[in-house]
Formats: structure tokens, C-alpha cells, sequence
């Protein structure tokens, strides 16, 4: 059995999606992180599509993402030592590297910016894809613009489904949140999204790096970076000591503090931050159909291996705030 079909998805799915892609249209597939909205990068009609699906403003650049070396020198114009240095070690994995684009990247994909973010995804449906189709995939997580990203096949189906041309479903991300984005553009290396890849283990490798908000905006700016990202429609709020609100009913997640008030819902969530990642997006689709007028959370923590997932939460509650 081939490691599509442990998946649960035979080879002829496969091949249906990359003629979709290859023909324009658009596919959603499941990576280690989240599903993915995929048109061929190479295609600015096809990628403009992506942008009217999710009603993402055209400000914001989209991943691209690819299954061989080769693939990356179609894309990238520059491939710096620290670039490679970390491909090798994290790729397929969820890392997006930031780098100088070439010609045939459409202005559309990269927002008019001169730079690309590449990524090999960890996934053996998404690598198989991007193989059979033969051209790079570009795909922001499969969601409406600003909510909650899919870890699952339902949640594309539920926010996109007659919008999308068709949907491969691989079961759970096992990650839960979107990769790291890192700029190696410049000698000094700037994170613009912490995510699947935590710092560290960057920093481990390479040395230090910068952090985007610390950066002034420019060549750094990160324009998919603002705070409506990645929030439910119910108001998020990021609770210490388990203090939910007074008014109103509403769901906790709990890693260690029971609530101190009143709850309809408690959702106990892991004391590991890769295992609460791994959780957090189907907690809060879960809790946001449920008509609530807030979701609490505990704020989990503290600790830099927890930055990915505050990084998130923080996006959410500012959202409703
Ligand atoms: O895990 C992921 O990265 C998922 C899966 C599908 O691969 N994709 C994803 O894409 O999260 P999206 O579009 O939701 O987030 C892409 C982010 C943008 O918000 C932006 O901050 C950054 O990547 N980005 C992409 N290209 C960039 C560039 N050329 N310069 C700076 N930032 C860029
Ligand atoms: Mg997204």
C-alpha cells in the first residue's frame, strides 16, 4: 500500500487533483499543518481565484510549495547558505523560506513583492500532488479570509465547499498550525510568523535571528501578518487564573486552572505545546458553532517553546477585542 492510500487516498484522486490544478482550477489538500487552498503558482489566473474564494485582499502573499530542489530553482532566485542549511534539515517540514523570486513567480502569488515563501510540506498526499501535477503549488491555509484554519477535511467543506473544485481529504493535520515563516533574504535571518518550527530550533542551527515586530516595516514587512488572523467568530478572550466572564455563557479551555465562574463547556487541552497545537484549531471550530458568546482561554505558558501558539491565540482575542 503507498502512503497516499494509508491515507486514504487512492491514486486516482491524485490524479484527478494535479489535471484540476494543472487546468486552473482549484484543489484543497491536506499538509502536516493545515489544509491548504492550492492553485498553480505558476498560473496568476488560477492564483487569482485563491484571493476571490477566500476574500483575501491581494495584499497579502501566499506560499508556495513545492515537492523537489528542482522545484525550489524554478522559484527562488537566490538560495543562501542559511536556506539551504535549513531546507536540509527541516524539509518536508513546516518551515516556509523567504527568499528573492524569479520571473516565472506571477506578481499576484508574492503580493508585488520581489521576495517568495517557499515550503516543502511533510505530507505524503501534498507531496504526491505537487509531484504529479509537475508545477509548484501556491495555497494560503483553505479558510475565509481572517477565521480559523482547517485541520480537517470537514472544515474546508463547511466554510469553501462549492467553492473549491474538489477537496482531498487525508484525515487530521498532525501539526495544527501553519509553519514558521523566516526571511533569509538578508544576512541576518527575520522570522515573520512562529509556527510549526520553533525558534530554537532555528537558532540552533543557524544562530541568531530577528524578530519581525522588532524590525522596522520595509523589505521585512509581512503583509499577511496583521492581527484578524487565524480568530473564530465567537469574541476570544485570554484568560489568567481561570477569571472567565461574569455575563453571557460561554466555553473554557483549560490546561491547568479550572474555570472560576460559571461555564457551559470546558475543553481540557494538552500541557505540551506541540500536543495543544496539535488540538487548538479543532477546539475552537468545534466551540464556535456552538453559538457562544465567548470563548475563554486560559493563557498557556509560559515557556518560548509555547510562542507559536500564543502567537495565535494573542491574533484571536485581539480579533474580538
Ligand atoms: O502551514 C502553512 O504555512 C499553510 C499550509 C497550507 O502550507 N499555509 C499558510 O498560508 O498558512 P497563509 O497564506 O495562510 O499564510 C502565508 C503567510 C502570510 O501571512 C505572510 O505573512 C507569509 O506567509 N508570506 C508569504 N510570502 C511572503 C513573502 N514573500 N514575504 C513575507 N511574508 C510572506
Ligand atoms: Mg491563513
Amino acid at each position: 500500500m503507498s502512503a497516499c492510500e494509508q491515507y486514504g487516498v487512492p491514486h486516482e484522486e491524485i490524479a484527478r487533483a494535479a489535471a484540476l490544478l494543472r487546468a486552473g482550477r482549484l484543489v484543497a489538500f491536506p499538509t502536516e499543518t493545515v489544509y491548504g487552498l492550492g492553485a498553480n503558482a505558476l498560473d496568476a489566473e488560477a492564483v487569482a481565484l485563491i484571493f476571490k474564494v477566500k476574500g483575501r485582499p491581494n495584499t497579502s502573499p501566499i506560499i508556495v510549495h513545492v515537492s523537489s530542489a528542482e522545484m525550489v530553482g524554478e522559484v527562488a532566485a537566490a538560495w543562501p547558505e542559511k536556506a539551504r542549511v535549513l531546507a536540509e534539515h527541516f524539509w518536508p517540514g513546516p518551515l516556509t523560506l523567504v527568499v528573492s523570486k524569479t520571473a516565472a513567480v506571477p506578481d499576484i502569488v508574492t503580493a508585488g513583492l520581489t521576495t517568495v515563501g517557499i515550503r516543502m510540506p511533510a505530507h505524503p498526499i501534498a507531496l504526491a500532488l505537487i509531484d504529479r501535477a509537475q508545477v509548484p503549488i501556491a495555497a494560503p491555509s483553505a479558510n475565509p479570509f481572517t477565521h480559523v484554519s482547517p485541520t480537517v477535511a470537514e472544515h474546508v467543506r463547511r466554510s469553501l465547499g462549492n467553492q473549491v473544485d474538489f477537496i482531498l481529504d487525508g484525515g487530521p493535520c498532525q501539526v495544527g498550525i501553519e509553519s514558521t515563516v523566516l526571511s533569509v533574504v538578508e544576512d541576518l535571518p527575520v522570522l515573520l510568523r512562529p509556527g510549526g518550527v520553533s525558534r530554537q530550533q532555528i537558532e540552533e542551527l543557524i544562530g541568531v535571528t530577528a524578530i519581525a515586530e522588532h524590525v522596522p516595516a520595509g523589505g521585512h514587512a509581512s503583509p499577511g501578518m496583521h492581527p484578524r488572523h487565524y480568530s473564530p467568530r465567537t469574541r476570544l478572550i485570554l484568560v489568567p487564573d481561570g477569571q472567565v466572564p461574569a455575563a453571557g455563557e460561554g466555553a473554557y479551555l483549560q490546561v491547568h486552572q479550572p474555570a472560576a465562574g460559571r461555564v457551559r463547556e470546558a475543553i481540557i487541552m494538552p500541557d505540551d505545546p506541540s500536543q495543544y497545537a496539535a488540538r487548538l484549531y479543532s477546539a475552537l471550530h468545534e466551540l464556535d458553532a456552538c453559538g457562544y458568546d465567548w470563548i475563554a482561554v486560559e493563557t498557556p505558558g509560559p515557556g518560548v517553546e509555547w510562542e507559536a501558539v500564543l502567537d495565535r491565540l494573542r491574533r484571536a482575542a485581539d480579533a474580538g477585542a
